[in-house]
């Protein structure tokens, strides 16, 4: 049982709902934005509370490596026993204002002991929160600016294996890229919009914009009039490995929550899309009807389902690790495991068969991955084509995309968060072009 915490401190909601946040991302292991949708559904925040308890959180996932080492220079006996409750989160979140968010010392210390007040079990251990949080304030600048930022703020297993596939340099930079919040990627419907012009947006490529500190998504111009989706700069790439679908029939496995369904249908495919998750299916059926344009959706598990006849054009964006879009997701280090890889890596060979199944012969499947991880990309890829020798790589060509560094030497498309770092980077994204002999 909770007792109450001081709601009309300044801040205090706000910081509560960061520390149900963190609590059930750090040890339920809940990805955040369900974890932040139900706190946020629990209590009606002020917009400014609502975007400081997102900032302590981010802050907190993005650093957490450093947070948690910095705390364990000062806790007596870490790890901090079972018996402690949200103690950590709370010394986490804290230590975060302090050095992160720039909150003054007496502000943030006095914030973590009323959340302590607050809770059962964390609230035998105030003395110790005040004790720690008061020498992260005196010196805990000097400490962070001497850890090893990246390697400490991505789980070991992780940082090797970047290590190993892209060299410690790029996994560097990736991890540099990781400690910042992302821009927000548009997406127009119709290229030559002219929605954004005259303010702070940044022209990427053919209809794609990119905004800064851009705030509330549907305060934005254009969003009721339907004139463009969110989409990542990187997401809106592996589509394109299809060509002119114009007019054609494309079969959009795993497609939810719909960006590539939207830029398909944009781009005038006649679109099925196939997604296993209803509430996913929905906010593509939501999405749709915002930009004004139709697809058929089928809930249904695309291992099994045989409603269609196969089709010249099939694209499979396949469940994943998700390595490559951690600057967007800071949970997802924290919340994965190796164990999960391997149940994806069963998973996405199970789908790439059934994509190959419902595509027609002479027709072409894509096969794409948000994530860094060989197993699920490019050695997927190859694990198929051995198997499946009527199918070939179609490689891509520099000029198919916007940049000749998307494409590896094989001839798929491999964007890293890195690429274009000084722009604000984008998703890692794997894709490759496979074709149907006729
Ligand atoms: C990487 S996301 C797809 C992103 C989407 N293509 C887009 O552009 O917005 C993977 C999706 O696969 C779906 N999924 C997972 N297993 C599936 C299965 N066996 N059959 C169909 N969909 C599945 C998930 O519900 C999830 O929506």
């Amino acid at each position: 049982m909770s007792r109450s915490s001081d709601a009309r401190a300044p801040g205090q909601p706000a910081r509560k709902a960061a520390l149900d946040i963190l609590s059930q991302v750090l040890r339920r292991k809940r990805p955040l934005d369900h974890a932040a949708a139900d706190a946020f559904g629990a209590v009606s925040l002020e917009p400014r509370d609502a975007a400081f308890a997102r900032a302590i959180v981010g802050v907190s996932l993005r650093h957490f490596g450093q947070l948690q080492a910095l705390i364990a220079n000062f806790v007596p006996k870490a790890p901090l026993p079972h018996k402690a409750g949200p103690t950590l989160e709370i010394l986490i979140a804290g230590a975060a204002e302090l050095l992160f968010l720039d909150v003054a010392p007496h502000a943030a210390v006095d914030a973590a002991n009323r959340l302590a007040q607050a809770d059962e079990k964390a609230v035998h251990f105030r003395p110790l929160i005040n004790a720690v949080l008061r020498r992260v304030a005196q010196e805990g600048a000097g400490i962070i600016a001497r850890q090893d930022a990246a390697a400490l703020n991505t789980p070991d297993w992780l940082w090797q294996r970047w290590v190993s596939n892209y060299g410690e340099q790029h996994a560097r930079a990736i991890l540099a890229v990781h400690l910042t919040v992302p821009p927000l990627d548009v997406m127009l419907k119709s290229p030559s919009d002219s929605v954004f012009e005259g303010s702070q947006a940044e022209h990427l490529a053919e209809g794609r914009v990119r905004l800064k500190d851009a705030g509330r998504i549907e305060a934005l111009p254009g969003f009721a009039e339907g004139r463009w989706w969110v989409q990542d700069f990187a997401a809106s790439l592996p589509a394109r490995l299809l060509g002119d679908v114009a007019g054609k029939r494309v079969i959009d496995l795993c497609a939810a929550p719909g960006g590539k369904t939207l830029q398909l249908a944009a781009s005038g495919a006649r679109v099925t899309a196939v997604d296993v998750a209803p509430e996913r299916l929905a906010l593509i059926r939501e999405n749709l009807e915002r930009v004004n344009l139709s697809a058929e959706l089928i809930e249904a598990d695309a291992r099994d389902w045989d409603g269609a006849d196969p089709g010249p054009f099939v694209l499979l964006d396949a469940p994943c690790l998700a390595t490559g879009t951690i600057r967007r997701h800071p949970d997802l280090p924290w919340i994965k495991s190796r164990a999960d890889l391997t149940m994806l890596e069963t998973l996405q060979s199970e789908l790439i068969e059934a994509a190959a199944a419902l595509t027609a012969p002479g027709g072409t499947l894509v096969y794409a991955v948000c994530s860094l991880e060989p197993e699920e990309g490019p050695e997927q890829v190859s694990a198929f084509l051995r198997r499946r020798t009527d199918f070939s790589r179609v490689p891509v060509s520099p000029a198919e995309l916007f940049d000749e560094a998307f494409v590896t030497r094989e001839g798929d498309l491999r964007t890293l968060p890195s690429f274009w770092a000084d722009r604000g980077g984008m998703d890692g994204f794997y894709a490759a072009r496979l074709k149907r002999a006729g």
